[in-house]
């Protein structure tokens, strides 16, 4: 007689995160929903902008000078790769102003590209502490890519008051990254939003200081840095100032404002490729084209330089 297989229940390993997930996924189409209904200029017009800018916490984007050239990058490193770094005048201006307006950051954070590779890392810090020295409940905190000899070295020196937030990156492929490049103002979907609305890095990450000034958020200082509106402020704006006319140019433009909040790694749609819209191309081209320009000019002055002597 042929034995007949018995069915054995196999026992999976259990994950709790498992169990949530399917709670997790209604939970964040409930907010894609809200969100697409919460932007429109209607509900804008009735109730402002869903997201205002921070006052208390603010993201410095010390350089846009990167190690990495991870596809998608928020801050554009590797689609338009650029060593431009913020002034260490510019910093110990930031923190004369913030204590001498009283205001109290309860944090700051230092991006870039990789923070650790502005030439003035060390002296940026040392300022920075100038301004915990006087408010020291500022929370101050360096993001790194954590990746190579270099960048290690110099996050082993970052002083102990000075929290690190490694990211620790292994190469130029993060799946779990949003599609930065898609411009919303390229979708038909979002024809009737009002862009002012921004997004949450805007209240929850904080406002940005970029080398082009003060901006809503430090991503959108690192848009400007491509679209060349010049929006951003030379002074620290003043805590009334929504920062409304910079939010609606450089919103339209920037990929998290489809979403409009961050989602975790599990509900994200992995991303392999480098994805851009139109506008985002029209835009990269057109800068290729005026950096060739001036390139140009400033060899041809050479030239005549050369000649005249
Ligand atoms: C622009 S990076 C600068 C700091 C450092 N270079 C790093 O990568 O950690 C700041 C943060 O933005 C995240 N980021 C950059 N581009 C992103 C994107 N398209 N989607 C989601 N997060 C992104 C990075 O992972 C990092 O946590
Ligand atoms: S390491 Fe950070 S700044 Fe550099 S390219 Fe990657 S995400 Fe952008
Ligand atoms: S949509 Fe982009 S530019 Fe606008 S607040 Fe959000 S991250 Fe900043």
């Amino acid at each position: 007689m042929v034995e007949q297989p018995v069915d054995i229940p196999v026992r999976k390993s259990f994950s709790p995160g498992e169990l949530f997930l399917p709670v997790l996924r209604q939970w964040y189409a409930f907010k894609a929903r809200y969100r697409n209904f919460r932007i429109s200029a209607g509900t804008t017009r009735l109730l402002g902008p869903q997201y205002r800018r921070s006052r208390e916490r603010i993201e410095i984007d010390i350089t846009y000078v990167c190690n990495l050239r991870c596809l998608n990058c928020n801050r554009s490193i590797s689609q338009a790769p650029e060593k431009l770094h913020i002034s260490l005048s510019r910093i110990r201006q930031f923190v004369d102003e913030s204590i001498a307006r009283g205001k109290r950051w309860k944090g700051i954070r230092v991006l870039g590209g990789e923070p650790t590779l502005h030439p003035e890392f060390l002296p940026i810090t040392e300022e920075l502490l100038r301004y915990q020295q006087w408010d020291p409940d500022c929370i101050i905190t360096v993001v790194s890519n954590g990746y190579g000899k270099a960048v290690n070295e110099m996050l082993k020196k970052v002083p102990s008051s000075i929290q690190i937030e490694n990211t620790s990156k292994t190469g130029n492929l993060q799946p779990s990254f949003g599609a930065f490049n898609v411009a919303p103002v390229d979708d038909p979907k979002f024809a009737n939003a009002d862009f002012r609305n921004g997004c949450d890095i805007m209240e929850n990450c904080g406002m940005g200081l970029t080398p082009l000034g003060y901006y809503p958020c430090a991503v959108a200082g690192g848009i400007d840095r491509i679209a060349g509106k010049n929006l951003g402020s030379a002074a620290l704006p003043a805590d009334d100032d929504d920062m409304l006319g910079a939010a609606s140019e450089l919103c339209r433009l920037c990929g998290h404002f489809r979403d409009g909040h961050c989602a975790p790694p599990e509900m994200r749609p992995i991303l392999l490729k480098q994805e851009m819209s139109p506008t985002w191309t029209a835009m990269f081209e057109s800068r290729k084209t005026i950096r060739l320009a001036q390139r140009h000019t400033a060899d041809q002055a050479q030239k005549d330089e050369v000649q005249v002597e």
